[in-house]
C-alpha cells in the first residue's frame, strides 16, 4: 500500500513538492502534479509544461505521477504517449473535478455523467499499444449527484486493465464537504476488478490507521488536505515522528525561495505564502499555550509585504508547534 501526495492545483505545483520533498520526504512514496489541461489539438499548456520538465523535478529521489484533463480518447492517447516518452511510467486521469467550468466542458467529474461515452472513450484508449507500456490510473468520484450513479460507472471501468482505480468517495455536487460514503466506497473495493486507491479526509495518523485495517488490500492512500495542513503527516504515520517548529521554518523558507524564482512579484508570492498557512496554521499555539489564531488572522489579513514579514516573524518568535 503505497502513500502519495495528491494533485491540488495551485497548491501542489513543483515547488511546493520540491520543497516538501527536502524536508518531508520520508513516507510519501509518489507525488502527482496538479492536472495537466490537454489541448485538442494534442499539446500541454505552457504553464503545465513547468510542472514535469526534469529541472523542475530533480530533488534527488523525488517521484512524480503527472495528472492530466482530456476527455477525449485521441488526446489522452497522445498525452499517455508524450509523457512515456519523457520518462514518466505512470500517468493519472482526473474524472473527480468538481469545478462548475471543468464539469460543463464533460471534463473533471463531468466525463461520469454518461457511462456509454465512458466506455467508448476506454475501449479506444486501450487499444492503443501504449496503455502496455505505461500505468495508466483514474482518480474518480462517485457520481454527479448521487454515489449510487457509481453502481454504473464500476462497471464500465471494470472492463478494462486500469493501473489502478483511486476513489474518492464524494459526488460532484458535494465539492469537499459532507463525509466520503464509505458504503459504496466498501462495494467499489469489494467488486472492482482493478486494485483500488483511497483518498478522502485523512487528517492524522489514526485516520490513516483506520482506513488502512478496514482496507487491507487498497492499493494506494492518496493525502491531500491533510498533509498540507501538516506537512510531515506522512513521516508521522510512518514512524510516529511528529513535525517540529524547525522544520516547518525550513519548509516555509524553501517553499518562499523557490516562488521567488517561479513567480517574481512580491505580492503574488505572498499571496501564495498566505494560502499555505492558512492551512499550516492549525499546527501552532503561542507559547504560553494559548491559541495562535490572532496571530494567523494577521498573515491572513497583511495587506502588503512588510505587513506580512511582521506577522510572520512574530510567529516565529512567539509560536511552538501545539501538543498533536
Ligand atoms: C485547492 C484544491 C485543489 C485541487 N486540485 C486537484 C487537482 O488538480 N486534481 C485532482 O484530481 N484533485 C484535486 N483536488 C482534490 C484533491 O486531490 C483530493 O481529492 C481532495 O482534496 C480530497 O482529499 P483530501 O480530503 O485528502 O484533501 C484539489 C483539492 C483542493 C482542495
Amino acid at each position: 500500500m503505497r502513500t502519495t501526495f495528491a494533485p491540488m492545483e495551485g497548491i501542489t505545483i513543483y515547488c511546493y513538492r520540491n520543497a516538501h520533498h527536502k524536508v518531508f520526504k520520508e513516507g510519501i512514496d509518489y507525488y502527482y502534479t496538479p492536472f495537466l489541461s490537454i489541448y485538442k489539438h494534442h499539446a500541454i499548456k505552457k504553464r503545465d509544461m513547468r510542472e514535469i520538465l526534469p529541472e523542475n523535478n530533480k530533488d534527488k529521489g523525488i517521484r512524480i505521477i503527472p495528472q492530466i484533463m482530456a476527455n477525449e480518447a485521441d488526446e489522452i492517447i497522445w498525452a499517455l504517449n508524450d509523457l512515456y516518452e519523457r520518462g514518466y511510467e505512470e500517468v493519472n486521469l482526473n474524472m473527480g473535478c468538481p469545478v462548475g467550468t471543468v464539469v460543463s466542458k464533460n471534463k473533471g467529474s463531468g466525463m461520469l455523467l454518461n457511462p456509454d461515452k465512458l466506455h467508448e472513450i476506454f475501449s479506444r484508449v486501450f487499444d492503443e499499444e501504449i496503455t502496455e507500456k505505461i500505468k495508466f490510473t483514474v482518480k474518480t468520484r462517485l457520481g454527479l449527484e448521487n454515489s449510487h450513479e457509481f453502481e454504473d460507472i464500476l462497471p464500465v471501468l471494470n472492463k478494462f486493465p486500469f493501473g489502478q482505480v483511486i476513489i474518492h468517495p464524494r459526488v460532484r455536487k458535494q465539492m469537499y464537504q459532507g463525509t466520503p460514503d464509505m458504503e459504496v466506497f466498501e462495494w467499489a473495493y469489494e467488486n472492482s476488478t482493478n486494485p483500488v486507491g483511497y483518498n478522502g479526509n485523512i487528517f492524522s495518523a489514526g485516520d490513516y490507521a483506520d482506513i488502512a485495517g478496514k482496507f487491507p488490500n487498497l492499493s494506494e492512500i492518496m493525502i491531500g488536505r491533510g498533509l498540507v495542513a501538516n506537512p510531515a503527516l506522512a513521516r508521522e504515520i510512518k514512524t510516529g515522528e511528529h513535525i517540529t517548529f524547525e522544520e516547518l521554518k525550513e519548509f516555509m523558507t524553501e517553499l518562499q525561495n523557490c516562488y521567488k524564482d517561479e513567480i517574481f512579484a512580491d505580492e503574488s508570492i505572498m499571496h501564495k505564502m498566505k494560502e499555505i498557512w492558512f492551512y499550516v496554521g492549525n499546527l501552532l499555539e503561542k507559547e504560553d499555550g494559548t491559541d495562535s489564531d490572532p496571530y494567523i488572522h494577521k498573515i491572513r489579513t497583511a495587506k502588503n509585504i512588510a505587513d506580512y514579514r511582521n506577522a510572520v516573524r512574530v510567529i516565529y518568535n512567539e509560536c511552538r508547534i501545539r501538543n498533536l
